[in-house]
C-alpha cells in the first residue's frame, strides 16, 4: 500500500540534469500560454455560451477566469517550487505520491490529446469555409468524420488529420522552431481580435444587453441548464491551456520566476480580451441570433455590421488561433509522456530524447499520429466535456497539493508564493467542484473508463518499472 503513495523528493528532482535546451523567457511563456488559451472557446463556443447565459456571457467568462486564476496561482507556486517538466503530474508526485501522479498524468494525456483533436475539427470547419470563399471546394466526404452529419455521406476529416500531423512535425523538430511558429501566430491572432473589437464596438446597441441576465445564475429551460454558471461551465474550455506553460519548465531560463509570470500574464491578457469581445458581440447582436451561427458566432456579428471584408481576416485569425492551441496541447502532451517515461511509469520509448533535435521525438510522433487519426475519424464534439472534467480534476489536485506542501514542507524555497493560502486553494477547489457539478453523468462514466484503463497500465507496467521501486537498478 505504501508503495502506491511513494513520493518524489523535490530536491532530487531539481538536481536532475535536463537534456532539453533552455531557451524560453517570460514573454515566450506568455505567448505559449496565450497560444494554448485563445482558440475554439472564443471563436466557436461563444455562440452556445450566449444562448446559455444571454448577454451575461461576459460574466460567465469572468467566473471561469476566476476559477482558472485561483488554480493558476497554485500552478504558479508549484511551478516555482518544482521547475521541472510534467506540470500537474510532477506536482502530484511530490505532494501525494505515485498512484495519484499516475492518475493525473494519464488524465492530462487524455486532456491534451482530446482537446488537440477537438480543436483540429473546429479548425477544419473554419479552413474549409475560408477555402470556399476563394472558390476552392473540398468534397464534403473528406471534411468530416463518418456519420457526423445526418443525410451526408462522409468518411474522413482530412484537413483535421493533416493539421495535426503538420504540427506534430513542427514540434518534433525542436523547441526553437516551435517557439518561432507559435510567437508569430499568436501575434496575428491577437491583432485580429483587437481589430475585430475595434471595428465592431461602434455598432453596440445597449438595448441588446437588456435583459442582461435572462436566465439568472442557474435555471433550467427545456431540459437544459441555463444561466451564468452553466455558461461558465461551457466557456471554461476557453481557458484550458494555461497549465501547459508549466510543462515547459525544463526548457525555461530562470523558471522559478518566469513560469509564474508566464502563467498569470497569459491568463490576465486572455481574460481582458474575452471580456471585451463577448460584451461587444452580445451588444451588437441580440443573443438568440447566435442560434443560427452556432459554429461561427463571430460571423453573426460581422453579418450584422455588414463588414464582410473583415470576415475573411477574422477567419484567418481563428484558424491561426486554433493552430497554436493544437500546437501547445500536443507540445504539453509530449512533455507529460516524456516525464512519465523518465520516471519509469511509461515505456522508455516515450522518454528517448533525439540527439539532433533535442526533443522526445518518438513519443511526440506516437501521440501525434494517434491524435491525428482521432481528429480524422471520430466525431469529437461531444467529448469536449471530457476535456473539461479532466482539466478540472487536475486543477483540484494541484490546489490540494499546495495546501499539503505548505503544511508538510513549509521551508522549501518558493520563487513565487500564492497569496491568501489556505483560502486561495480552497476557493479554487470550490470553483472547480461547482463547474464539475454542471457536467452530465455520461461525462463521468467516460472519465472513469479512461481512468480504469490507466489503472490497468499502472498495475501491469508502471508500478514495477517505476524508478522509485526498490528493485529498480538504474538506467540500463
Ligand atoms: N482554450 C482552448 C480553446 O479555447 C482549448 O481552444
Amino acid at each position: 500500500m505504501t508503495s502506491l503513495l511513494r513520493k518524489k523528493d523535490i530536491n532530487a528532482l531539481i538536481s536532475h540534469a535536463s537534456p532539453l535546451k533552455r531557451t524560453l523567457r517570460t514573454w515566450d511563456l506568455t505567448f505559449l500560454g496565450i497560444g494554448a488559451i485563445i482558440g475554439t472557446g472564443i471563436f466557436v463556443l461563444t455562440g452556445k455560451g450566449a444562448l446559455t447565459a444571454g448577454p451575461a456571457l461576459s460574466i460567465s467568462f469572468l467566473i471561469a477566469a476566476l476559477c482558472c486564476g485561483f488554480a493558476g496561482l497554485c500552478y504558479a507556486e508549484f511551478a516555482s517550487m518544482a521547475p521541472i517538466a510534467g506540470s500537474a503530474y510532477t506536482y502530484s508526485y511530490i505532494a501525494f505520491g505515485e498512484i495519484i501522479a499516475f492518475i493525473i498524468g494519464w488524465d492530462l494525456i487524455l486532456e491534451y490529446a482530446l482537446s488537440a483533436a477537438t480543436v483540429a475539427v473546429g479548425w477544419s470547419g473554419y479552413f474549409v469555409n475560408l477555402l470556399d470563399n476563394f472558390g476552392i471546394h473540398i468534397p464534403t466526404a473528406l471534411t468530416t468524420a463518418a456519420g457526423t452529419t445526418p443525410g451526408v455521406t462522409s468518411y474522413f476529416n482530412l484537413p483535421a488529420f493533416l493539421v495535426v500531423l503538420i504540427i506534430t512535425w513542427v514540434i518534433s523538430m525542436g523547441i526553437t522552431q516551435t517557439k518561432r511558429v507559435n510567437d508569430t501566430m499568436v501575434i496575428v491572432k491577437l491583432l485580429v481580435i483587437i481589430l475585430f473589437i475595434a471595428c465592431t464596438v461602434w455598432f453596440i446597441k445597449p438595448q441588446n444587453w437588456h435583459p442582461f441576465s435572462p436566465y439568472g445564475w442557474y435555471s433550467h429551460h427545456n431540459g437544459t441548464a441555463t444561466g451564468i454558471i452553466p455558461g461558465a461551465s461551457i466557456v471554461f474550455f476557453s481557458f484550458i491551456g494555461f497549465d501547459s506553460v508549466s510543462s515547459s519548465a525544463e526548457e525555461t531560463i530562470n523558471p522559478s520566476k518566469t513560469l509564474p509570470r508566464g502563467i498569470l500574464l497569459s491568463l490576465i491578457i486572455s481574460t481582458i480580451l474575452y471580456f471585451c469581445m463577448t460584451l461587444t458581440m452580445t451588444g451588437v447582436v441580440r443573443y438568440p441570433v447566435f442560434r443560427k451561427y452556432i459554429n461561427a458566432p463571430v460571423l453573426a456579428v460581422l453579418a450584422k455590421t455588414g463588414q464582410s471584408w473583415l470576415s475573411i481576416i477574422v477567419s484567418i485569425g481563428a484558424i491561426l488561433g486554433m493552430t497554436t492551441v493544437i500546437l501547445v496541447q500536443l507540445y504539453g502532451q509530449s512533455r507529460i509522456s516524456y516525464s512519465m517515461s523518465r520516471d519509469g511509469l511509461f515505456p522508455k520509448f516515450f522518454g528517448q530524447v533525439d540527439e539532433k533535435h533535442q526533443t522526445p521525438f518518438k513519443g511526440t510522433w506516437f501521440f501525434g499520429i494517434i491524435t491525428s487519426l482521432g481528429a480524422g475519424l471520430i466525431n469529437l464534439n461531444i467529448l469536449s466535456e471530457l476535456v473539461n472534467i479532466g482539466t478540472l480534476t487536475a486543477f483540484i489536485l494541484v490546489s490540494a497539493g499546495i495546501l499539503i506542501m505548505r503544511y508538510t514542507q513549509p521551508d522549501l524555497h518558493r520563487g513565487f508564493k500564492a497569496p491568501g493560502v489556505p483560502f486561495t486553494p480552497i476557493i479554487s477547489i470550490i470553483f472547480c467542484l461547482t463547474l464539475v457539478a454542471g457536467l452530465n453523468w455520461e461525462t463521468w462514466v467516460r472519465f472513469f473508463v479512461w481512468l480504469a484503463l490507466g489503472m490497468a497500465l499502472y498495475f501491469g507496467y508502471g508500478r514495477r518499472h517505476s524508478h522509485l521501486n526498490p528493485n529498480y537498478k538504474g538506467a540500463d
